[in-house]
């Protein structure tokens, strides 16, 4: 099955995202670490892609439900190890199953992914909706301030990498335009032993953290820090907010 996620996204690209984003996966270690820091025992992961995070966590005895509205980054994330002890759910936050858990993640580009308010406030409704009272969500988004996408050429971000059956693959993304809070840019994938070129089309949205505060407030989380991401200090905002008790 496939699905509107899927259009832009090639089979071929689903499953080599997890050699470009590095199989060690350093950003996910501090959201492993407040997975301890907070106790939680169950764990919702929003927008889980290739399921890096989820399947870290059910292989450390969390309990896990895993959501992506790309069937074919599902697909690339069940044939993970521990992918079994995962529930994953093909769709958005909306389509999650009644749950009371502890936290919730969504990591890397996915909160900047979910484009305009209806989609936005929807997201994080019925993610506070899968949360028991006193659950925390736990998303990252970049500083729009800071203007990460004049850095997004060619030059600086072009990677080579040996893919498993397909030999070297190389990709980089490119800047196309700014318009208000969206940005849209371009992923290119070039596997050179065919020639095969890919390129995706690909837009988020910055938010700023007033604009994240009252989206979060207005559905009744209460915001309960701001942390720096580690991998990006002082660029990005990780959001930390709780469901009152
Ligand atoms: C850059 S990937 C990050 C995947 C994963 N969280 C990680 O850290 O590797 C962004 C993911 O967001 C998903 N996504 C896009 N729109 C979404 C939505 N409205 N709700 C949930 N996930 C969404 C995409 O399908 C994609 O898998």
């Amino acid at each position: 099955m496939t699905s509107e996620a899927d259009n832009h996204v090639d089979a071929r690209c689903a499953a080599v995202y997890d050699v470009f984003e590095g199989p060690e996966r350093d950003d996910l270690d501090a959201y492993a670490a407040m997975v301890e820091e907070f106790g939680a025992a169950s764990v919702v992961d929003v927008g889980c892609g290739t399921g890096t995070f989820a399947t870290m966590l059910a292989c450390r005895g969390r309990n896990v439900v895993a959501v992506d509205p790309s069937a074919l980054a599902l697909d690339v994330a069940r044939a993970k190890p521990h992918a079994d002890e995962v529930t994953w759910v093909h769709g958005v936050a909306a389509d999650l199953p009644p749950l009371q858990a502890d936290m919730a993640f969504m990591t890397a580009d996915v909160a900047q992914a979910i484009l305009g308010d209806e989609a936005w406030m929807e997201t994080l409704t019925a993610i506070r909706r899968s949360l028991r009272a006193g659950g925390l969500l736990v998303f990252e988004s970049r500083d729009p301030q800071r203007r990460a996408w004049l850095e997004w050429t060619k030059a600086n971000t072009y990677s080579s990498a040996e893919v498993d059956d397909e030999g070297t693959a190389e990709s980089w993304v490119e800047f196309g335009s700014a318009s208000g809070a969206f940005v849209d840019f371009t992923g290119v994938l070039v596997f050179e032993r065919d020639g095969y070129r890919v390129e995706q089309q690909n837009r988020l949205q910055f938010r700023d953290r007033g604009q994240l505060t009252r989206s979060l407030e207005s559905v009744g989380f209460v915001v309960e820090g701001i942390r720096d991401a580690p991998d990006r200090p002082g660029r990005e905002f990780v959001f930390i907010a709780r469901v009152p008790l």
